[in-house]
């Protein structure tokens, strides 16, 4: 990202201002009006609502917040109401698959760096909708947008002041576009939208292959489901959708994607536990475990749980589910009863030992912590809220663990290494160095898993970036 919205990444919380108090989301979109900035009121189903609550949850991301928690704190701070927070949500996703063009674009237009953070961030929302025209869902007219932003703008007494250069700046952008996209593309972040070190590493690692991967990652990603084999079969349940009208395509043995992203309420049978939600490269993790009835088997890393559920959806076992995080511990309980499954799930740090009762485990899954750079589009502000140097801590990291998980294997079991990167420091490195060192032996796996989207060569294996590898402790160690 360019150099204003980096000193913002780099210059946490002082310069966000809340969007509005806990009045209800009819009310005014800000804090209280000053005298000489009076607010106006905005309907909490207009284009203006939206853009000011994407806006400011653009501005969190930039100070260093998740874009799930910032919007999480926009929902709560705006009473926004569920249309509304589908359209918030939709625009913050979208800026921030689009942020290194548009900061670029303002860069261009503008003197100084906009501000307060909640100006910069309407502007790049606004920019936003307006630049990626050649997307066939855009999903509002131009002079819409202009005259929402300076709606939006005009709303709070945090940016009332800048209401004209609101106008100004949508306006040129809209007169001089050609231009002004000629000029900054040859920026690579305004090109690509990544930071430069992640076109840098991308480039690095894949020479033939890293403008595919960097485009699949700015594509919204698709809705994959996993069929709980212990109740249905993909076929059936590709009949169900059907019946409802909802298309679909199977591309995996237990994998169907939907053709349109719907909410996961509207999905069939997902009360039930009929289905689950799971890419398509991440139910591969499950088979290739090769689990048995009655296995003891360790989900070291285990939270939310997609995996913990499909081992045991594949086998009747005794499965300790440990995640570090009691906050996520919630979710593996919440999918455990959704499909009505029991496990027993402990609260611990996989690099240590105190939570083990030092029975060998025959199985063991490490879904080990990454930069998650292989689901990026699925988590596009994490290119923004990662650092270069994640990545070799990350790893540092995740070897750790897998030293630690590899004394608790039983002889002649089988340990299993999944990543959502694509960085090979994290992944066939990490890999290569752990059978080095351990003496594992090195089963069958499909290693590095590229990202692939729904329009490419091979549509009907569309998945996210993992890397699988899978080792096997000998029988004499
Ligand atoms: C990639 S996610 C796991 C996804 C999960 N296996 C699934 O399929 O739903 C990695 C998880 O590891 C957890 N984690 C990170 N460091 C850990 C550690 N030292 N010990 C245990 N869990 C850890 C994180 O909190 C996160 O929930």
């Amino acid at each position: 990202m360019q150099e204003r919205s980096r000193k913002i990444l780099g210059k946490p919380a002082n310069k966000t201002v809340a969007p509005h108090t806990t009045a209800p989301a009819s009310a005014r979109y800000a804090s209280a009006p000053t005298a000489e900035a009076p607010a106006i009121e905005l309907k909490p189903d207009s284009l203006a609502f939206s853009l000011i609550g994407a806006a400011q949850a653009v501005a969190y991301v930039l100070e260093g917040t998740a874009l799930p928690q910032a919007l999480a704190k926009v929902f709560t701070q705006t009473n926004a109401l569920p249309q509304a927070r589908g359209a918030i949500q939709d625009i913050s996703y979208r800026t921030m698959r689009q942020v290194g063009r548009v900061d670029a674009l303002l860069k261009a237009m503008t003197n100084k760096a906009p501000e307060p953070a909640l100006l910069y961030g309407l502007l790049c929302c606004a920019l936003t909708l307006l630049v990626n025209k050649e997307d066939e869902t855009a999903p509002y007219e131009d002079f819409v947008v202009v005259d929402q932003a300076v709606t939006a703008a005009t709303s709070s007494p945090h940016m009332v002041f800048a209401k004209g250069m609101v106008n100004a700046v949508l306006r040129r952008f809209l007169r001089e576009k050609d231009e002004l996209l000629k000029l900054v593309m040859k920026q690579p972040a305004a090109v690509w939208n990544y930071p430069q070190w992640w076109v840098d590493q991308t480039k690095a690692a894949y020479p033939e292959d890293w403008q595919a991967i960097l485009t699949t990652g700015n594509h919204a990603p698709p809705l994959t489901l996993r069929v709980n084999r212990r109740l249905s079969t993909a076929a059936a349940y590709l009949e169900r959708l059907a019946a409802e009208q909802i298309e679909a395509t199977q591309i995996g043995p237990y994998a169907v994607r939907l053709a349109k992203p719907i909410p996961v309420t509207s999905i069939p049978g997902f009360e039930e536990g009929m289905v689950s939600v799971q890419d398509a490269a991440a139910q591969l993790a499950g088979p290739l475990l090769d689990v048995q009835a009655g296995m003891r088997v360790l989900d070291a890393c285990a939270a939310p749980g997609g995996k913990t559920c499909h081992l045991l959806e594949l086998a009747d076992l005794d499965l300790l589910a440990l995640e570090i995080d009691a906050a996520r511990i919630q979710r593996i309980n919440e999918n455990l009863q959704r499909l009505k499954f029991t496990a027993d799930i402990k609260q611990g740090d996989a690099t240590r030992s105190g939570w083990w009762d030092n029975k060998p485990f025959d199985r063991i899954l490490a879904d080990v912590p990454c930069t998650a750079s292989g689901v990026v589009r699925r988590h596009p502000d994490s290119r923004w809220l990662r650092r270069k140097t994640d990545t070799a801590q990350l790893a540092a990291l995740s070897s750790r663990i897998l030293d630690n998980l590899w004394r608790m294997l039983a002889p002649g079991g089988k340990m299993l290494m999944v990543t959502c990167s694509i960085w090979p420091q994290e992944s066939e490195k990490q890999a290569a160095a752990f059978v080095e060192k351990h003496g594992a032996i090195r089963l069958d796996a499909p290693g590095q898993l590229l990202p692939t989207m729904a329009n490419s060569s091979d549509a009907n294996n569309e998945h996210d970036g993992l890397f699988y590898a899978l080792f096997q402790k000998p029988e004499q160690s």
